[in-house]
């Protein structure tokens, strides 16, 4: 007599042979390592997924104003700003009006005019030209900045940070509102050319003259200027983290002055 054999399997195993088999016929899906920026889901959509906090935490704590470290040899592809501005774009915007501008500077004339004014509105904040080799960090910090000065119009390109309107209304919201609308974006934009080798220097000297470099590049005169980036390859392999004050130092919890308990 032939005797029939029956496979017993527990309900939860069968669940799980199941699912298993479904994901095996639908084709396995590897998590995105480490690194991968996006995961695209079946339905298209783009998932957030890890970063690479190694890579991520190095371009927030490298990305140094860059004054002699500027290649002023090398030529910067147009291509490339195009492709930092389209990043620096995903910041925040007020009401997400979007409102920037960003006004690059190539001609060699019209750069020469914003770095005449830079020079002038330098010189008269900075006081007399140091001399001799500088040893504190003020002082060296000193001696770049002249030279930035005294090169700005080597630079291969001159971006300028705009916001449509003006400071006109002074009130903290206000301010806030218009110039929170154009800085986050400067600075994605620093980040994006350090990621990519380039260097930059957050400058705001020239806006003493806001108005004769808005007359030069034909800027409205209802348009306000927040910074002006040089942009250069640096020369160099890397930057260091900045010694600042500990987090601790500045920050309070719940009650101004006071620590976390
Ligand atoms: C609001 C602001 C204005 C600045 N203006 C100038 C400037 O006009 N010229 C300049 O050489 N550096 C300027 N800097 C750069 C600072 O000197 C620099 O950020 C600071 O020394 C710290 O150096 P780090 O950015 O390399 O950490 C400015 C920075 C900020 C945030």
């Amino acid at each position: 007599m032939e005797r029939k054999m029956t496979l017993y399997i527990p309900t939860n195993a069968r669940v799980w042979l199941i699912t298993t088999l479904i994901v095996i016929s639908f084709g396995f899906q590897p998590l995105p390592s480490y690194g991968d920026q996006h995961a695209t889901a079946e339905n298209g959509e783009v998932q957030s997924a890890p970063l690479d906090l190694t890579v991520v935490d190095k371009l927030l704590t490298t990305t140094r104003t860059v004054r002699r470290r500027l290649d002023l040899t090398r030529p910067v592809e147009p291509e490339i700003i195009e492709e930092v501005i389209e990043i620096a774009l995903q910041a925040p915007s007020g009401s997400n009006r979007q409102n920037w501008r960003f006004m690059v500077v190539t001609d060699p004339d019209k750069k020469k005019i914003v770095a005449d004014l830079y020079r002038q509105s330098f010189e008269s904040y900075a006081g007399p030209r140091p001399t001799g080799t500088p040893t504190t960090s003020g002082q060296r910090i000193a001696a770049s900045a002249w030279h930035l000065s005294d090169h700005m119009h080597e630079v291969p390109v001159l971006i300028i940070g705009c916001i449509e309107g003006r400071p006109d209304n002074p009130s903290p919201a206000a301010q806030a509102g218009l110039y929170g609308s154009i800085l986050p974006s400067a600075w994605s934009l620093m980040l994006a050319l350090r990621a990519r080798g380039l260097g930059s220097a957050w400058t705001t000297l020239h806006l003493v003259e806001e108005r004769k470099v808005a007359e030069a590049l034909g800027i409205p005169d209802s348009v306000t200027q927040a910074v002006l980036l040089p942009v250069a390859y640096y020369t160099g392999e890397d930057f260091k983290p900045a010694r600042r004050r500990p987090g601790k130092e500045v920050t309070y919890w719940n009650t101004w002055g006071e620590g976390r308990k």
